[in-house]
């Protein structure tokens, strides 16, 4: 008899420390679906052989993660909008013979903030740090939301200017570039500030731009999740400005890979949080 179980994937290198079998684990479970989610540890060598298994139909589809993002947006038979954008596919659904890849990164980030901090997109100056894979995916989520005015901040200032004109031609965001350097003038005024940059993660020691230039009513933000706390949050923290963590985005971005693979679009609740951070060694 045919395996009626649906099988899904995270597939990354390295790919132990993912997080998405536990969020994933909790949505089966909570809605009783006969699937399994597991992590597959894929070298980048073996990625075409692992995208084989999935065309002969032994997943229903996945995630895939650093570092086979880019090879997944080449090899699968159909991308979106946004993943054609980008770059880059993040998660991945079999239909018959075809392979269908999207990015829900930058849907999540937005999610995130739309649960954290509502008004986030009435952000008159945006100012990103980072220009690399996963800043295109923050851009792209500031310009499909509508925002009118982005600093791209990035100590290769050439990968900034490359990242600027690559998004050029769409919505009606005004998108500028400001040297590593001149970070204070960025930071002027500025009321929503995005971190993408691997700055303080794993909690190293780190220099925190000064943020005295921002607006009071200014929400700062980091798509780094662990720390929870990145040194950039602490600093607004401090500042009693609104800070939104990484975290959410990680949680929001699962949500369409799941309806895809499983028939159920799943909710991202204040317990799935907790399961999360909780495994994040964080107490409750
Ligand atoms: P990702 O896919 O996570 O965005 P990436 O493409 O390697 O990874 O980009 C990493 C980003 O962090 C880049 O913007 C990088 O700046 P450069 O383009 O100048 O390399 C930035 N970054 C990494 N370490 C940094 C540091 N110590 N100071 C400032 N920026 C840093």
């Amino acid at each position: 008899m045919a395996d009626k179980t649906r099988h899904a994937f995270v597939c990354g290198h390295p790919v132990g420390h993912s997080r998405s079998p536990l969020i994933h684990g909790h949505w089966l479970a909570q809605h009783g679906i006969d699937g399994t989610y597991a992590a597959y540890d894929v070298a980048a060598d073996d990625f075409p052989g692992f995208v084989g298994r999935i065309r002969r139909g032994e997943f229903a589809g996945g995630n895939v993660t650093i570092p086979h993002k880019e090879a997944a947006f080449a090899v699968v038979d159909q991308v979106d909008k946004a993943a054609r954008r980008i770059g880059a596919v993040n998660t991945i659904w079999r239909d018959g013979n075809t392979l269908h890849g999207t990015n829900t990164d930058w849907s999540g980030f937005a999610a995130s903030l739309d649960q954290s901090a509502s008004d986030w997109a009435q952000a008159r100056r945006t100012v990103v740090l980072g220009a690399g894979g996963a800043s295109r995916g923050v851009v792209y989520a500031l310009i499909e939301r509508g925002i009118s005015s982005l600093t791209i901040v990035n100590r290769t200032r050439s990968r900034a200017e490359a990242l600027a004109a690559d998004f050029a031609d769409i919505g009606s965001t005004d998108i500028s570039v400001t040297d590593w350097r001149s970070i204070d003038t960025a930071l002027a005024r500025a009321d929503l500030l995005i971190n993408t940059t691997s700055l303080g993660m794993d909690g190293g020691d780190v220099d925190v731009p000064d943020l005295s230039g921002l607006a009071s009513s200014a929400i700062v933000t980091d798509i780094v999740y662990v720390p929870l706390e990145t040194p950039l949050l602490k600093a607004a923290g401090a500042r009693g400005l609104t800070t939104v963590d990484g975290l959410g985005m990680l949680l929001h971005q699962a949500v369409p890979g799941f309806e895809k693979w499983f028939g159920v679009r799943p909710e991202v609740t204040a317990d799935l949080r907790r399961l999360v951070l909780a495994d994040m060694g964080h107490e409750p």
